[in-house]
């Protein structure tokens, strides 16, 4: 690019928030989620068995296929919508589809795992298995509507919808500690990041190709401050970081989400009628860890529920873990008393407080690029 040119681009890009602020709110009718545990709310509990309780203790008074205490960020992106949460695609069961279905499954990654859940703990779900779904329901949604009307009409999208929804990705974290886990290195798990990156590109051009239009990606958390990470990883005492983050895990998230960032602007150039929003929630999950007296937290990095460790987590006897003692079925994975003063929730996943603190910094458009409000999100800038 010329100097000029750039001038000019820079010139444009201060401009933005007044420009879309004139704007139209969005009134999106729909929200289209894709991504791991992160924003699952039911589609790995209805495949794999519920999301045992205490988790939803906080919020739903009950197991509620969250793997956490309460709501998650894509539920309060709803809720700020004026939507209702998002039902599971993969739930059967009293799930209203008509603003929005969820695809996220707690362990999914984007590229295609090639063990199965029981042996590595990832979901076979992966982004384009979650995109599989979404083309049929695209279809047989109206399908339905058409030809059924009646009762299931009030349960499905309008054909409007798919065009003028949300669509919401939060995922790649599973694609950094499936390598981990595997025991690879860190630099091998960096020399597969392109892969995983192309992946998810060609996936959000498909979505785009079934007419999605406005796109909110999530990057990834700083997973190297994860107490599941911090537990089974254990790096060299030099490795650590001021606030216990194991140093190497989170420079490698980084390079992931600068990746995703480039990924996107590309995206952006490919897809000229699309706004494409990218989120830094790393930045405010590192900020809430790091800085939690500050927001009102006790605990940055030691679970809520849980059992054991410096970190109260064991791989073993995780958050809902059991132990057989004296023929009868022991809970040992116990929840805190107070999970709104813990950021995390069971050594992986975010507490209900977390995930509203974070909701809230993020629907203002000060984590996003362009730095628009989420309520603005269609806007190219
Ligand atoms: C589905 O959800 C919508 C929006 O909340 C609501 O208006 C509608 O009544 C629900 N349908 C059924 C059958 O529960
Ligand atoms: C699965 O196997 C294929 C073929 O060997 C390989 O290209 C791909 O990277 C593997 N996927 C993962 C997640 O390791
Ligand atoms: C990784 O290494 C550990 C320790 O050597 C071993 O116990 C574990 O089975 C290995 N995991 C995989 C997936 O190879």
């Amino acid at each position: 690019m010329e100097c000029h040119s750039l001038m000019i681009a820079v010139f444009a890009l201060l401009l933005v928030p007044h420009s879309v602020l004139a704007r139209k709110p969005c009134n999106f009718p729909a929200v289209f989620n894709f991504g791991d545990s992160n924003s699952d709310t039911g589609g790995l509990s209805a495949v794999f068995g519920q999301a045992p309780p205490p988790n939803g203790m906080s919020y739903f008074h009950g197991p509620a296929g969250r793997y956490c205490d309460g709501r998650l960020v894509i539920d309060f992106i709803a809720q700020s919508l004026g939507l209702p949460y998002l039902s599971a695609y993969l739930n059967a069961l009293g799930a209203n589809f008509s603003h929005g279905a969820n695809f996220a499954t707690a362990g999914s990654t984007v590229r295609p795992q090639n063990r199965t859940l029981q042996q590595s703990g990832f979901s076979p779900i992966s982004l384009d298995v979650q995109y599989n779904e979404f083309y049929d329901f695209r279809r047989r949604s109206q399908t339905v509507r058409n030809r059924l009307g009646g009762f299931f009409k009030p349960l499905l999208p309008k054909e409007t919808s798919f065009g003028q929804a949300l669509y919401t990705f939060d995922i790649g974290q599973n694609d950094l500690t499936s390598g981990y886990f595997a025991n690879m290195t860190v630099e091998q798990v960096r020399d597969y990041i392109p892969q995983v990156l192309d992946q998810f590109s060609t996936i959000v051009k498909w979505v785009h190709s079934q007419g999605g239009r406005f796109f909110w990606i999530h990057n990834t958390g700083p997973v190297g401050c994860l107490p599941y990470v911090l537990d089974r990883m254990p790096v060299s005492p030099s490795d650590y970081d001021q606030y216990g983050c194991a140093i190497p895990f989170n420079d490698l998230a980084q390079t992931f989400n600068r990746g995703l960032k480039d990924a996107v602007v590309e995206l952006r150039a490919a897809l000229p009628d699309a706004a494409l929003t990218y989120v830094d929630i790393y930045s405010l999950k590192y900020d809430l860890v790091s800085q939690h007296k500050k927001y009102g937290f006790e605990f940055p990095l030691r679970t809520c529920c849980g059992h054991g460790g410096k970190y109260n987590f064991n791989v073993k006897l995780g958050c809902a873990g059991k132990k057989r003692m004296n023929g009868k079925d022991v809970l040992i994975g116990k929840a805190c008393e107070k999970p709104e003063v813990y950021v995390n929730w069971d050594g992986v996943h975010y507490t209900q407080a977390a995930n509203k603190w974070i909701f809230n910094h993020i629907k203002t458009g000060a984590y996003s690029d362009p730095p628009i409000p989420l309520e603005m999100a269609c806007h190219r800038a």
